[in-house]
């Protein structure tokens, strides 16, 4: 069974760029698609950032960085997607985006190229409803820095043609050489079922006075060997992005145990977002 040798990403944020980047870094040729130019131009340079870190950390020679950034280009056109074989959908983590990104993705792509979702927890089916091919959309979550972390998430659906679960999985291990864990199109699946009650707990553990950010975060920095505490991992993942999770995990459980902060919902009214917008329960600047 064949791998995928050109693929499109959509979006181009922390997860986006960081898809593209594995990609690229694997030999493949890469377009990427986002609609906003400045979201481009800071896409472009979290690209090259990251590049940057592993030749300087010796990860990658700068041949091997030449060739990556060659490999990568992007556009603001959905339709420049058509004649990739795989396409995986990174953009923001709310149901209506990524429905109309997936739709007009079935539109543009040949019957048989695969559309895959990046979602931390929205259900895979949910997407697949809005294309006319179900069974060769699927769920391929990646973890945040994705060039760092080995994990991939892969989700069929009730509906998802077992052959499309077999190649994502191939391409996920053989291709980008992360390890799959499979995990049934439940919200949150495996890891964010267990990380998004746990990081909630830990704003609210905030919000009642319990410890201030630095001595909860050092908690479990140093009481639990975690390379970094709860509030710290939050600002890395960003404020926005975890509410998100939070609401559809809510959603789709109905257990207060998933559902958002008020501190977590005030910090993104205020658009202190975490890392990516300079505050967070951390300053950045
Ligand atoms: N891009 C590329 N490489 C990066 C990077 C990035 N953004 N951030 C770190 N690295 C690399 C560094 O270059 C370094 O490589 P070398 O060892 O070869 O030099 C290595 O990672 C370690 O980095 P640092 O020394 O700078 O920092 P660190 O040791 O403190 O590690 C960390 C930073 C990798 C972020 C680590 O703290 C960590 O793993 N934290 C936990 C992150 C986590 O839990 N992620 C999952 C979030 S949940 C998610 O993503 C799913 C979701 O749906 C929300």
């Amino acid at each position: 069974m064949g791998s995928f040798s050109k693929v499109g990403v959509v979006g181009c944020g922390l997860m986006g760029a960081g898809i593209a980047e594995v990609c690229a870094r694997a030999g493949l040729d890469v377009v990427v698609a986002e609609r906003d130019p400045a979201a481009i131009a800071s896409g472009r340079s979290r690209l090259i950032d990251s590049l940057d870190r592993g030749l300087r950390s010796g990860k990658l020679t700068e041949q091997e960085r030449e060739a990556a950034l060659h490999r990568t280009s992007f556009t603001s056109e959905l339709a420049d997607l058509a004649g990739r074989g795989l396409v995986i959908e990174a953009v923001i983590e709310r149901y209506d985006d990524k429905a109309s990104v997936f739709k007009q993705l079935d539109q543009v792509l040949a019957d048989d190229a695969v559309i895959a979702s990046n979602t931390s927890s929205i259900p895979i089916i949910d997407l697949a409803a809005a294309t006319s091919r179900p069974q060769r959309v699927v769920g391929v979550h990646f973890f945040n820095p994705v060039p760092v972390q080995r994990l991939v998430e892969v989700i069929p659906t009730q509906l998802t043609s077992p052959e499309v679960t077999e190649q994502i999985t191939t391409f996920a291990e053989r291709t980008l050489g992360k390890t799959v864990v499979l995990a049934r199109d439940r919200a949150g699946f495996v890891v964010n079922a267990l990380l998004a009650p746990y990081l909630v707990s830990a704003v609210r553990m905030l919000e009642a006075g319990v410890a201030s950010a630095e001595d909860i975060d050092k908690g479990m920095v140093l009481g639990c060997a975690h390379p970094m505490g709860p509030l710290r991992l939050l600002d890395l993942i960003g404020l926005d992005t975890a509410q998100s999770i939070a609401e559809s995990m809510y959603e789709e459980y109905k257990e207060p145990l998933y559902a958002p902060p008020p501190l977590l919902r005030r910090m993104v009214a205020a658009g202190t977002l975490g890392r990516k917008s300079g505050r967070g329960f951390y300053d950045y600047t």
